[in-house]
């Protein structure tokens, strides 16, 4: 079975640095997949290679059975690309915008009015369609910039990284709407380095680094690679000490411990039972915990799990 996105064997040199180091994965219509992995996992040069922005060193992806090497316009004409950086003229309004944007697509006339009717009403825009895009917020720039995405009605959207710098509110009605495109038939792909939004929106996610897929799956089965361990989740100083982080792996039980910024998370096997343990460890190293809580193990513990590092930077 042939997915409508096929990516087979995808890598990108910039130099000596491996960026995309053949990565495979296959995408079902009306999926929406998840690429998760911290910054400079590969997430934009993969989309860039899909969207044929950039170049693959080898490999190949096959985009609704076009190739992007060989038939790129035919591939470009099936995707809609939302970048990680706002592609919008900010002393045009948000209704310009999307013209300019809809006719780049080929659309005139009554069909592109109403297709920029269609994306703003979409982004919840609508009453301020004539608002110069200088006076946006950064989230309602974001949301205006997926609009510019899907006008065409693209057979697949490749979004990088949407949400990344803005307010609650703004991300919230992004996330809303990306399910809402899945209602609408259409195939999604999501990089992001939130575990949480990839856990609430993705049927499938491959987790990157490094480049390399290295995990792949729907929540459930990525879950089961943990087994049954917990995360133990404490609240540090940032200035925890190196010996500390040695002691709380020390601890037994204790499978796996990672600092990121003020949160201490620990990888055990029986979260509760570790987590006194890890207290007193903490405490005989002279550091203060603020916090502490056992959670059930979700993307965040997968990747602690298989790469002994923290996803958030
Ligand atoms: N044009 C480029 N030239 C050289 N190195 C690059 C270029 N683009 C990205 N890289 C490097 O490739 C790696 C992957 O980057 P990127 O795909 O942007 O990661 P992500 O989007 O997951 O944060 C990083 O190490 C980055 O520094
Ligand atoms: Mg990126």
């Amino acid at each position: 079975m042939s997915g409508i996105v096929e990516v087979n064997g995808l890598t990108k040199l910039f130099g000596d640095l491996v960026a995309v180091d053949h990565v495979e994965f296959s995408i079902a219509q009306g999926e929406i997949f998840g690429l998760l992995g911290p910054n400079g996992a590969g997430k934009t040069t993969t989309i860039s290679m899909i969207s044929g922005l950039l170049e693959p060193t080898g490999g190949d992806v096959l985009v609704d059975g076009h190739s992007v090497r060989t038939e790129p316009r035919a591939v470009k004409r099936k995707l809609g690309v939302v970048p990680q950086e706002v592609a919008l003229y900010p002393t045009l309004t948000a209704r310009e915008n999307l013209q300019f944007w809809g006719r780049m697509y080929g659309l005139r006339g009554k069909e592109l009015s109403s297709a920029v009717d269609e994306a703003l009403e979409l982004a919840g825009l609508a009453d301020r369609a004539r608002e110069r895009i200088e006076k946006y917020s950064g989230g309602m720039k974001r949301r205006i910039n997926i609009a510019a995405g899907i006008l065409h009605h693209p057979k697949v959207l490749l979004m990088d990284e949407p949400t990344v710098g803005i307010d609650p509110q703004s991300r919230n009605h992004i996330l809303e709407q990306v399910k809402g495109l899945r209602g609408s038939g259409m195939t999604v792909l999501y990089t992001s380095h939130y575990m949480e939004e990839v856990e609430f929106l993705c049927d499938r996610v491959a987790i990157v680094d490094h480049g390399k897929v290295i995990a792949m799956g729907t929540l459930e089965e990525l879950r089961k690679l943990v087994g049954d361990a917990d995360i133990v989740r404490i609240g540090v100083d940032e200035t925890l000490a190196e010996e500390s982080l040695v002691a709380v792996r020390a601890v037994p039980g204790v499978i796996q411990a990672e600092r990121a910024d003020s949160v201490l998370e620990a990888l055990a096997a029986d979260g509760g039972g570790a987590l006194a343990g890890i207290i007193s460890a903490l405490n005989a190293a002279g550091e203060k915990v603020h916090s502490a809580e056992v959670v059930e193990p979700n993307l965040e513990s997968v990747f602690l799990h298989l790469t002994g590092k923290s996803l958030r930077d």
